[in-house]
């Protein structure tokens, strides 16, 4: 019997009846159409399902959709703000992180998590972030130099979004 969920997705608010089986994966690609969110192993061993639930990286996979209750999801669907691309998708571009581009999505969004946890990772920082995403094509260098990019573009809009500290009395 399917079960009645309410969940925000990409920041729209969904009522969804969802078979109690159902992996998040399956429900964002086939009750959903979100299919930037890629099945790669099903398993939890490539990364290509990546989404981000309540703003942390989980393999879809492995997540039921009934679990995302009460929970929000971000997709690569949703990573860009208002169509501004999100500083890591830029950057992946811009520095050739893609090639066949099916474990980019999963990659955005870790290294968007990542960005979010620590603006400024060291190449360490960024390879562990990435560990749990496999990429069959371009190997990992010019991945990891597009999240440094990326931090970067990331640091200086936050600098601009900052407002400056207003100047202590006396
Ligand atoms: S499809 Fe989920 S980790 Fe590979
Ligand atoms: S670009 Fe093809 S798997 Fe990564």
């Amino acid at each position: 019997m399917k079960q009645q969920i309410v969940t925000k997705i990409n920041g729209q608010q969904h009522v969804l009846q969802v078979s109690p089986r159902k992996t998040l994966l399956a429900m964002l690609r086939e009750q959903l159409q979100l299919t930037g969110t890629k099945e790669g192993c099903g398993t939890g061993d490539c990364g290509a399902c990546t989404v981000l639930l309540d703003g942390q990286p989980v393999n879809s996979c492995l997540v039921l959709g009934v679990e995302i209750d009460g929970r929000e999801v971000i997709t690569i669907e949703g990573l860009d703000n208002d169509g501004e691309l999100h500083p890591v998708q830029e950057a992946l571009v811009e520095r050739g992180g893609m090639q066949c581009g099916f474990c980019t999505p999963g990659i955005a969004l870790n290294g968007a998590a990542l960005l979010q946890d620590n603006p400024d990772p060291d190449e360490a920082q960024i390879r562990r972030a990435l560990a749990g995403n496999l990429c069959r094509c371009t190997g990992y260098v010019k991945i990891v130099e597009a999240i440094q990019e990326a931090a970067r573009k990331w640091r200086e809009k936050s600098a601009t979004r900052t407002p400056a500290p207003e100047p202590a009395d006396g």
